[in-house]
This record gives C-alpha cells, sequence and structure tokens, in this order.
C-alpha cells in the first residue's frame, strides 16, 4: 500500500470543508509548512492548511526579506510538503513578482499546483490583484488574496508595519477585501490588521478569512512553524506565541496552537493590534 492510498478520502480537506467551517463558526487553523517531517507532525496533530509560504525566504535560505525566493525553490519545497501531507490542504505563495502580470501568473500557479501538488496559490496585494485572481479563478486555479501586511512589497512600504490603522488604510484594505472576493478569491488571508478592521472583513466576506496578526474574530489564524516553536531569532512579533515553551515536544505545541486557536483562546489581545 503506497502512503498516498492509506488517505482516509472522506476526511481530506477541501475548500468546502473550510467554508462550511466558517458558517458553522468553527476555526480553522494553518502553519508553514517547507518541508516533509513538519508537514508529517501537522497533519498527526490535526492542523486544516499547510502553507508553503515564501517566509521560507528568511527561516529556510536566511534571507533578510522574501524577495529571492524564486518559482522553483516554492515547488520544491511545496513537493516537499506534499510527500508529508495526508489530509491537510495545501496552499503555496506566489513569490516575489511571480505575478505580476495576469498571463505569467496563470502560468506560474499552474505550475506550482501541477508540479508542486498545491491546491491553492495564494497572492499578495488588492485590487491591482483582481484581474489576475479573475483570470486564475475562472479557469479552475483557487486563489487565497493576500492583503495587510505585504512581505513582498517591503521597499516600497518602508517596513513590517500594521496596515488600516487610520480611517483612510482601513477603508482601503475593507474594499479591496470585498473587490478580491468578488473576483473569485476562494479564501483571504490578513497580515496584521486592526481587530476592528478585521472583523468588519470576516463579516462583509463569504469566504473564510485567515488572520496573522488580525484578531481571534478570523475564521483561522495562521503562524510561520519557527516563530511558534520559538526558533526564529531576534524579538518575537507581538503577535506570535511560543507553544513550544510549555510543551514536551513539537507535536504537542502543535496541539497546543490548535486547541487554542480552537477555543478562541488565541490570539489572546496581548498577540493583537487596535
Ligand atoms: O510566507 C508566509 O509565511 C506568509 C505568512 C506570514 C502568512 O505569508
Amino acid at each position: 500500500m503506497t502512503k498516498n492510498s492509506s488517505k482516509d478520502s472522506a476526511a481530506v480537506i477541501t475548500l468546502s470543508t473550510l467554508r462550511e467551517m466558517k458558517q458553522r463558526g468553527e476555526k480553522f487553523t494553518c502553519l508553514t509548512a517547507y518541508d516533509a517531517s513538519f508537514a508529517s507532525i501537522m497533519e498527526d496533530a490535526g492542523i486544516e492548511v499547510l502553507l508553503v509560504g515564501d517566509s521560507l525566504g528568511m527561516v529556510i535560505q536566511g534571507h533578510d526579506t522574501t524577495l529571492p525566493v524564486t518559482l522553483n525553490d516554492m515547488i520544491y519545497h511545496t513537493q516537499c510538503v506534499n510527500r508529508g501531507r495526508r489530509r491537510a490542504l495545501i496552499m503555496s505563495d506566489m513569490p516575489f513578482m511571480s505575478d505580476a502580470l495576469p498571463a505569467q501568473a496563470f502560468d506560474n500557479a499552474a505550475r506550482l499546483i501541477k508540479e508542486g501538488g498545491a491546491h491553492i496559490v495564494k497572492i499578495e496585494g488588492g485590487e491591482v490583484m483582481a484581474e489576475t485572481i479573475r483570470l486564475l479563478s475562472e479557469r479552475g486555479i483557487p486563489v487565497c488574496g493576500h492583503l495587510g501586511l505585504l512581505p513582498q512589497s517591503i521597499h516600497k512600504t518602508g517596513g513590517y508595519r500594521v496596515q488600516g490603522r487610520d480611517d483612510q488604510g482601513a477603508d482601503k484594505i475593507l474594499a479591496d477585501a470585498k473587490t478580491l472576493a468578488e473576483a473569485g478569491a476562494d479564501l483571504l488571508l490578513l497580515e496584521c490588521v486592526p481587530v476592528g478592521l478585521a472583523e468588519k472583513i470576516v463579516h462583509a466576506v463569504k469566504v473564510p478569512v485567515i488572520g496573522i496578526g488580525a484578531g481571534s474574530s478570523c475564521d483561522a489564524q495562521v503562524l510561520v512553524l519557527y516563530d511558534m516553536l520559538g526558533i526564529t531569532p531576534g524579538k518575537r512579533p507581538r503577535f506570535t506565541k511560543d507553544f513550544l515553551k510549555d510543551s514536551s515536544g513539537v507535536h504537542d505545541a502543535i496541539v497546543a496552537y490548535i486547541n487554542a486557536v480552537k477555543r478562541g483562546e488565541f490570539p489572546a489581545p496581548e498577540h493583537t493590534f487596535s
């Protein structure tokens, strides 16, 4: 029996599963994964979404930003994660400038799905990406729109800062969320926005909203694996928590994270922005 044939197909997580969870008010969980071993541990713990994030450029490759990550890097790590995956949905980031133009984004997203085994691709950016998201969506490629803090635009925005704190910025992110959902985005991800704005967006769109530094009203949470295991060097970002500190090992830390999200205990107010 091959590893894949041992999958319990009834339990495989699809976008419908996530939409139904949102409708039931049941939180789902996501962590970044970059290799088969951690993907397998996350599966055992019960994670619903494995994000092959371009944060791998920082935590795996040691760069200062996510910008040097290539499409081939993303395909390689998605393949690795896929080998450890049994039932979770695999979401892979479109790396910097791989989605700058709609046709280019279409070809590159197709490679992430065909060669990497991703189930959905994540694209950073607001209204400017709506045409691309519509093109991909209409041709059967699921997309998650990433709003708020956009790490790929770091040189434009000038730093890793909370977004949407002023009325104008908040209105723009809310409008972008509605536009991307209308263009066909299947999921949205909000990074580092005030809790009040995240709550408005969660209620304004039908698609599930995943938050990181966006408060507990989001339909799901994501963290960078290395942050929640306390491995990332330097000052821990406010919105993360070291779950390994009070656990007996990696598996238990991930279970603790999942339980804390499902019970609405993480993120707590000290992990959020106003
Ligand atoms: O690349 C990544 O890890 C991400 C998360 C920060 C959401 O996009």
